[in-house]
């Protein structure tokens, strides 16, 4: 694997890998199965024979609460798609896809359409890895864009995205990548696609407390939270994915509001602890709470 690839593909792999750790917990215990999650993450073998309770229990030591805070924001896009394809939506665009596997994990209906959007480099690797049998592999148009250069709505219509079809896009672990004028033209041009129709958007974002009062983005009590968050920044740019952007919740509202969307839903794990993990024995305590990243739901 060239050493390119390596850089760019670094989180999708953080990702994926924490799904792989969840998809090994007991069937009973679980809150995400992905059952693909193993082909995209370097050292997989390894995470198999540790098993689900002790690569939590190392996940924990790097930042408490880190794992279910990924594996809810997860959960909570796989239930919005889930209730989204039952009310009839008929396209989904996964805005910077990486390695999520709901096209196939899902069980979504076939005459729905999927365009996965991304860097090329890290489609041809995804690519590369899937499985010959797969369910709605059909239905998966790959678009290449880079969201800092290139226009989306000219590449997602070139590869037949119909702008008369209710879509749901999601852009899930994204936007503190990218800079804030490439968010901001992402959301415009999904504006331009919609006009025609209604649509549903999910966008997760770091909230600004991370840069202005660390301490705020986690449960009280979290232990060494100032220090956590450098760590969580250092981390990212060490890997060559450095998180740059942040926003307020009312600079979000005002930015989804800017472009036609109204906001129903912001969330983080701190609320969506008691609806995926208490159900299953699994309550985080307060002091393990991150609650760094919102996951929002719009609508327009
Ligand atoms: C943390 S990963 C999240 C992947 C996936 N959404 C998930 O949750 O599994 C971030 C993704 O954003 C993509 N990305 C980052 N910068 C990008 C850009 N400028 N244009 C397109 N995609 C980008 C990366 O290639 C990577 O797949």
């Amino acid at each position: 694997m060239s050493r390119s690839i390596l850089r760019k593909d670094s989180t999708a792999q953080g990702v994926a890998k924490q799904r792989l750790i969840e998809t090994l917990a007991p069937p009973d215990k679980r809150i995400i199965n992905d059952p693909y999650a193993d082909r995209f993450v370097i050292g997989a073998s390894l995470i198999k024979l540790m098993g689900h309770k002790f690569s939590v229990w190392l996940t924990k030591m790097l930042a408490p609460g880190f794992h279910e805070h990924l594996i809810a924001r997860t959960r909570f896009i796989d239930d919005l798609i889930k209730d989204r394809v039952a009310k009839g939506v008929e396209q989904y665009v996964i805005l910077g896809a990486g390695y999520d596997m709901r096209a196939h994990r899902l069980e979504l209906p076939p005459s729905l359409n999927i365009f996965e959007v991304d860097q090329p480099e890290v489609q041809a690797r995804k690519r590369s890895n899937l499985p010959q049998e797969l369910m709605n592999a059909d239905n998966v148009t790959y678009v290449s864009v880079d969201f800092n250069h290139q226009s989306l709505a000219k590449q997602l219509l070139a590869a037949g995205f119909d702008q008369s079809k209710p879509t749901v896009f999601t852009l899930e672990g994204v936007s503190q990548y990218i800079t804030k004028e490439a968010v901001e033209s992402t959301m415009k041009e999904l504006a331009v696609l919609t006009q025609e129709t209604s649509a549903t958007f999910f966008i997760s974002y770091v909230d600004k407390c991370l840069d202005e009062n660390p301490a705020a983005c986690f449960g009280k009590g979290y232990p060494n939270a100032v220090k956590r968050a450098e760590a969580i920044k250092h981390f990212s740019a060490k890997v060559g994915e450095p998180w740059i952007t942040f926003y307020t919740a009312r600079e979000m509202e005002g930015l989804l509001y800017r472009y036609g969307f109204s906001l129903k839903e912001n969330k983080t794990l701190a609320e969506l602890n008691s609806m995926y993990f208490t159900p299953v024995g699994r309550t985080l305590p307060e002091d393990q709470i991150v609650k760094l990243e919102h996951f929002v739901v719009a609508e327009c």
